[in-house]
C-alpha cells in the first residue's frame, strides 16, 4: 500500500497544465456519486509549485461538486517506486489506450506493488485500479505473455483473445505431453522416438504405414490423389508438371491404409486437414464414420478460392468451371485450435512446381489453426512438400512427408532445403 501522508490544498491553488496533459476529455459520471458520498480518499500528487502531477479528475470532480480543498501530495516526498505507480495508474485510465499497452502497464503496476511488498496480491492489485480481480489476473497473464514476445498474443485483437489464444496454448501443451505419456506406455520404441532425419522420403505410404514405429503425429495433412481421373484430362497441365495416377482406386486405397494404420502413425490427440473431391464427398464422410469412427469431422469444410479463376472445366455446355478446393478438419481426442481462422481462402494458383499444389499462403492461412509449437506433422502424399514449410513457418516441432514419385519427392526437398536457408538468412 502507498504511504499516506497527504495534507490538504486549496483546489483553486492548483496548476492544470493542459496542453502537457494526454487526455482531452474528462468523463466524471462515475466519480461524481463517490467523491460527493466519500470525499477523495485517493490523494492527487502535485509539484511543490502546486502543479498537478496526477490525479487530474478526482480534481475536475472535487471542482464540479464546490469542494474548497483536496487531499494532495508532493511528488517529491513520494518513493521512485512509488511515483511510478502513481504515474503507471494515472495512464491506465486514458481512454486511447491499447488493450497491449494497458495489459502491459496492468503487469508494471503488480510487479512494483510486490517490490514494495512481496504479500501483494493481484486482488489488491485490482482494488488499486479498480478492476474485478478476475479481469486483472486475465490481464497480467496476457501482458506477461505479451512482454515475453508471444507472437500469438501479438495477432490477437483484444486482450479477451489473446487470453482465450493463451488458455488454449496452455490445453494444448498438456494435452500433448499427456497423450505422448499415455501413448509411451503402450509404445515404448515409438511415441517419444526422436523426429525422422529426412523431413521428405520417397516411399509409398500404403508400404511404410504398416511398418512405421517412430513418433506419433498429431496433425495430419493429407491431400491425397482425389480419385476423379485427373491423369486422363487434358485441362490440368499434368504434362507441363509430370502427372501420377488418379484412378478411385488409388485414392480408396490410401484412405483403407489412413484407417488401418491410423493407430500406428497417429496421436491420439491429433488434428486432419483432409482435401477431397466434391464429387466423393458423401462417400468419404461416410468412410470417416466407419473406418475412422474416433474421428470429428467438421460439417464446413475449408475453402479455397482460385482467385485467377483457374480450374477444370469439365463439360462447357453444361457446367461452370470448378474454381475452388475443399478440405474437410477432422481431429480426435477433443483436441483444441491454436487459433481461430475465416474458413475459407482466397489465393491464386500461383507459380507451381506441381500439377495438384496447394499454394504456401493458402496452407498457411489454415495451419494456423492448428500447427504450433507442439505440432508434429506427417503429409503422406507431400506433392510439392508446400504444406511442410507452411508447417514449418508456423514453428512446428517438426515435419515429416513422404512422396512415391521419385522427381517429386527430390524437387520437394530441393524446395524445403531452400526455405530452410532463406529463413536461417532472414532470421
Ligand atoms: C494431390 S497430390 C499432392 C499435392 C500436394 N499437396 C502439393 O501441394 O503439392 C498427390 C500426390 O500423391 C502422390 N502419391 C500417390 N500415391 C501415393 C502413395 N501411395 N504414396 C505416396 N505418395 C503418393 C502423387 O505422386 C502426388 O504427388
Amino acid at each position: 500500500m502507498l504511504t499516506n501522508r497527504y495534507r490538504r490544498i486549496a483546489c483553486s491553488d492548483i496548476t492544470v497544465l493542459r496542453d502537457e496533459r494526454q487526455r482531452t476529455d474528462l468523463v466524471l459520471d462515475d466519480l461524481l456519486p463517490s467523491i460527493k458520498a466519500r470525499g477523495v480518499i485517493q490523494p492527487i500528487v502535485v509539484t511543490e509549485d502546486l502543479v498537478l502531477v496526477c490525479g487530474e479528475r478526482r480534481l475536475a470532480a472535487s471542482i464540479k461538486l464546490g469542494l474548497h480543498d483536496i487531499p494532495a501530495r508532493f511528488a517529491s516526498e513520494l518513493d521512485p517506486i512509488e511515483l511510478q505507480i502513481i504515474e503507471l495508474e494515472e495512464n491506465l485510465k486514458r481512454k486511447d489506450l491499447s488493450w497491449e499497452d494497458q495489459t502491459r502497464a496492468i503487469v508494471r503496476i503488480h510487479s512494483l506493488y510486490h517490490k514494495l511488498d512481496p504479500e501483494w496480491t493481484q486482488k489488491q492489485t485490482a482494488d488499486s485500479i479498480g478492476l474485478a480481480t478476475s479481469t486483472v489476473s486475465m490481464m497480467i497473464g496476457v501482458g506477461t505473455a505479451a512482454l515475453a514476445g508471444n507472437e500469438r498474443i501479438a495477432k490477437a485483437t483484444g486482450w479477451r483473445q489473446a487470453h482465450n489464444t493463451l488458455a488454449r496454448e496452455v490445453q494444448r501443451k498438456n494435452d500433448t505431453i499427456l497423450a505422448d505419456l499415455t501413448e509411451s506406455i503402450t509404445r515404448p520404441q515409438g511415441a517419444l522416438a526422436p523426429p525422422p532425419v529426412e523431413s521428405i522420403i520417397t516411399a509409398d505410404f500404403t508400404q511404410w504405414a504398416p511398418l512405421y514405429n517412430g513418433p506419433l503425429f498429431n496433425f495430419l495433412h493429407c491431400d491425397f490423389p482425389f480419385g476423379i481421373s485427373i491423369h486422363t484430362s487434358d485441362q490440368g497441365n499434368s504434362d507441363s508438371y509430370g502427372g501420377y495416377e488418379d484412378d478411385p482406386n488409388v485414392y480408396w486405397e490410401l484412405l483403407e491404409s489412413l484407417a488401418t494404420n491410423e493407430n500406428r502413425i497417429l496421436s491420439s490427440s491429433a488434428h486432419m486437414m483432409f482435401w477431397f473431391s466434391m464429387k466423393y464427398y458423401c462417400e468419404t464422410r461416410d468412410f470417416f464414420s466407419h473406418r475412422l469412427p474416433e474421428w470429428t469431422l467438421e460439417d464446413f469444410p475449408l475453402v479455397w478460392l482460385k482467385s485467377d479463376n483457374k480450374g477444370i472445366l469439365p463439360d462447357p455446355k453444361r457446367g461452370p468451371r470448378r474454381i475452388y478446393e475443399t478440405c474437410f478438419i477432422a481431429s480426435r481426442g477433443d483436441r483444441l485450435i491454436v487459433r481461430a481462422v475465416a474458413n475459407a481462402y482466397a489465393a491464386p494458383t500461383g507459380t507451381k512446381s506441381h500439377q495438384s499444389e496447394k499454394p504456401e499462403p493458402v496452407l498457411r492461412h489454415f495451419m494456423q489453426m492448428f500447427v504450433d509449437e507442439h505440432s508434429r506433422i506427417l503429409d503422406p502424399t507431400a506433392g510439392s512438400g508446400s504444406s511442410l514449410r507452411a508447417a514449418e513457418s508456423l514453428g512446428a516441432a517438426f515435419v515429416f512427408g513422404l512422396e512415391k514419385n521419385e522427381e517429386f519427392a527430390e524437387n520437394a526437398r530441393t524446395a524445403l532445403r531452400n526455405f530452410r536457408t532463406l529463413r536461417a538468412i532472414s532470421k
